[in-house]
């Protein structure tokens, strides 16, 4: 029986050896598409393209420089740098919202234009309630106030009497002159009012004062009413 590895070169080569040369190289290409090394006719050991390629990849990768170590010093500043980056952040923010007014005209804590004189409560009438003001609009011939709605006792809403033509509380029985001076009852001091001013062509030409003075509205009657609910004027003691 023919040895098909006994052939020499130049040889014929016999049915069989043309069969095993086949299933020869039939075997190698399989072994190359699996990216399998294979060994070659000379003994040789080749690899396939997909082992190249692959090669290629870790040789690239390993040739990268790799990122130079942090050290504690540099750590600390960057740690540093992001912690003042947030104050000033919050900083910034903080001092935009103290600019934006915190609330609108109309709104309680806010300003209210009750206009001219004409559009005040009789100097000889009952008073007007403000509810979104919180506050009674009271006029008389010593002038205008915007009295607090809430008792100086102990902060129940008090009452415009119109019976009595005064204030009254109903908790415990408070009473007050339409001006909010105190008259008797529990209640430490006068009502308490919202600072308020008159203003003409966008000048203040009063204000009410610390002491409650009102405000001289009868005299002024081009001039309009502006009351300031962010500022509460104490009532005076009794
Ligand atoms: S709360 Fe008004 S009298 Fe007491």
């Amino acid at each position: 029986m023919a040895n098909p590895k006994s052939s020499e070169a130049g040889d014929e080569l016999s049915p069989e050896q043309q069969k095993f040369q086949e299933t020869k190289e039939q075997q190698r290409q399989q072994d190359a598409a699996a990216g399998q090394t294979f060994q070659s006719d000379s003994g040789e050991y080749l690899t396939s393209g997909r082992q190249k390629k692959e090669a290629k990849k870790a040789e690239k990768k390993a040739a990268k420089p790799k990122g130079e170590p942090v050290s504690r010093r540099e750590f600390l500043n960057y740690a540093w740098g992001a912690a003042l980056g947030v104050v000033l952040v919050e900083a910034g923010i903080a001092g935009f919202l103290f600019t934006v007014p915190r609330f609108k005209a109309g709104e309680f804590g806010g300003l209210f234009d009750l206009g001219t004189f004409s559009s005040l409560p009789p100097v000889d009438g009952p008073p007007i309630s403000n509810l979104d003001g919180k506050f009674w609009s009271s006029n008389d011939a010593s002038g205008f106030r915007a009295l607090y709605r809430v008792c100086t006792h102990l902060g129940c809403l008090y009452e415009w009497k119109d019976q009595t033509f005064r204030f009254e509380c109903p908790c415990h029985g408070s009473k007050f002159q339409k001006t909010g001076k105190y008259i008797e009852g529990p209640a430490p001091r006068s009502l308490d009012q919202f600072y308020a001013i008159l203003e003409q062509n966008g000048q203040m030409i009063a204000d009410i004062t610390e002491g409650g003075e009102p405000l001289p509205a009868a005299e002024n009657p081009d001039a309009n009413v502006i009351v300031d609910t962010s500022k509460i004027l104490k009532g005076q003691p009794h």
